[in-house]
C-alpha cells in the first residue's frame, strides 16, 4: 500500500546520537537546553525577525494565540481547514464566524471576511491552505481598518517565504505545527511566532501554567511545553529539511506535469510567495469522479485523503452555514496524493498512469 504521507526520519544514528547528551544532562523537559537550541535554529533558518516559542503541538499554539490575544466574541475564520483551526476557537470559548473562500486559491476569502465584519467581531484567524499563503495585504489593510487582531494558522507553511519574509513574520501571530506528518516536523511539537515582545513573553508563561518563578503565577496557563526528546527530532531534521523539499518539489514536479492534460484544477500560488511542496491537492470537476477514482487507486493500494473534508461547519458542536457554498464544492471535489520523502518517482508516474485511466474510463 502506498500511504498518502510517511513521516520523515533521518538516520537512526542522528538521532541516537543527541540521546547521549540527554542522559548525560538527565534533563528532560521544562524549557531544556535542546528547545531553546531549536528555538534557535527555527529562528535563523526561517530568518525570522519574529521571535519562535515552542510549544508541544500546534492545537496548543493556536491556543495559547487565541488567549495571549485575549481574544473574547466572534473569530471569523475558514471553514476549509484541519478541524484544529475552527475547535481551538471554541475551547477558547469564542465563536467561530465561518467566511467562504477563494476557487482558485482555497484560502479565506477577504471579502467574505468583510461581509461578515461586526460589532461582537474581535479577531481573524486564516489558514495558510497547503502552504498557500492568504491575501495577506488584502487581510492586514481590513484587520487594521476594523481594529481586529489576525492569527495566521501556518500549519502547513513551514518555510514559505512571502514578499522575500519568512510567512511566519505576517499577523499579529503566527502558529505552527511540527506534527509528525507534517513537511518538517519533531514527532509532536508547534510554535508561536510574534514580534510584539510583550506577546512573547505572555505565550511562554502561558505554555508553562503561568509559572513566573517556582511559587509565583503571572498569568493563566497550560502545559503546552516541549520535551528535550522531541526538541532532539527537530534538530535532527532541521538539517534536512533542504533535502527533504527538494526531493518533495521533484516529485510534486512529476505530478503536475504528467496529470497536466486532465480536466483536473491545481491550486493557484498566491504571486510573490515561494512553495514549500508540503501537499499535493487536485480538484476533480465531480464529486463523482472523486469518488470512482480514489476508489480506483484503492483497489491499487493507494491511498489518497480528501483533506479538507467535511467544512468545519458540519462539526457538531457548530452550526451549519449556507454562506459557504465555494467551500462545499471544494472540499466536495478535492483529494491529496500520496507525497513524501521516500516516494519514488516511478510511483508517481504510476499513481498519474492510474489516475488516467481511471479517468479515461468516465
Ligand atoms: C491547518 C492545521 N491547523 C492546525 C493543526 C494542528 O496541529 P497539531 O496536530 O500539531 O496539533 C493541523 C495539524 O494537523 C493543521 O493541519
Amino acid at each position: 500500500m502506498i500511504p498518502v504521507n510517511k513521516p520523515f526520519l533521518p538516520p537512526k544514528e542522528y538521532f541516537v546520537s543527541q540521546l547521549d547528551d540527554i542522559w548525560e544532562r538527565t534533563w528532560l523537559t521544562n524549557n531544556g537546553p535542546n528547545v531553546r537550541l531549536l528555538e534557535e535554529k527555527l529562528q535563523n533558518y526561517l530568518n525570522l525577525s519574529n521571535k519562535v516559542v515552542l510549544v508541544n503541538n500546534g492545537t496548543i499554539a493556536l491556543q495559547i494565540a487565541i488567549k495571549a490575544l485575549d481574544l473574547k466574541g466572534q473569530i471569523i475564520t475558514t471553514p476549509f481547514s484541519y478541524v484544529a483551526t475552527a475547535s481551538s476557537i471554541v475551547w477558547e470559548s469564542c465563536e467561530p464566524v465561518f467566511a467562504d473562500i477563494d476557487k482558485d486559491t482555497f484560502n479565506i476569502d477577504v471579502k467574505s471576511i468583510e461581509s461578515l465584519i461586526s460589532y461582537n467581531t474581535v479577531g481573524i484567524i486564516g489558514t495558510h491552505v497547503f502552504g498557500n499563503p492568504c491575501d495577506i495585504k488584502a487581510i492586514n489593510q481590513l484587520a487594521h481598518a476594523n481594529d481586529l487582531k489576525v492569527i495566521y494558522d501556518a500549519a502547513h507553511a513551514f518555510s514559505v517565504k512571502y514578499e522575500e519574509q519568512s510567512i511566519f513574520n505576517y499577523g499579529d501571530i503566527s502558529t505552527a505545527s511540527l506534527h509528525a506528518t507534517k513537511l518538517y516536523h519533531c514527532i509532536e511539537g508547534g510554535f508561536v511566532a510574534t514580534s510584539d515582545m510583550s506577546f512573547v513573553r505572555k505565550c511562554e508563561l502561558m505554555r508553562n501554567f503561568g509559572h513566573d518563578g517556582p511559587y509565583q503565577y503571572s498569568e493563566l496557563g497550560i502545559n503546552g511545553k516541549n520535551s528535550e526528546f522531541h526538541a532532539a527530532m527537530g534538530l535532527v531534521n532541521l538539517e534536512f529539511i533542504d533535502r527533504v523539499i527538494a526531493k518533495r518539489k521533484s516529485l510534486v514536479n512529476v505530478y503536475e506535469s504528467l496529470l497536466s492534460e486532465l480536466p483536473i484544477t491545481f491550486q493557484r500560488w498566491e504571486l510573490g510567495a515561494t512553495r514549500n511542496y508540503a501537499y499535493m491537492p487536485i480538484l476533480f470537476e465531480s464529486e463523482k469522479q472523486l469518488i470512482k477514482t480514489t476508489a480506483f487507486l484503492e483497489a491499487n493500494e493507494i491511498n489518497t485523503r480528501r483533506y479538507f473534508y467535511p467544512t468545519l461547519d458540519q462539526l457538531p458542536y457548530l452550526s451549519t452555514s449556507d454562506r459557504i457554498p465555494v467551500a462545499r464544492e471544494v472540499a466536495r471535489r478535492i483529494i491529496c496524493l500520496p507525497l513524501y520523502y521516500d516516494l519514488s518517482v516511478s510511483k508517481v508516474e504510476m499513481i498519474c498512469e492510474l489516475i488516467k485511466s481511471s479517468m479515461k474510463h468516465n
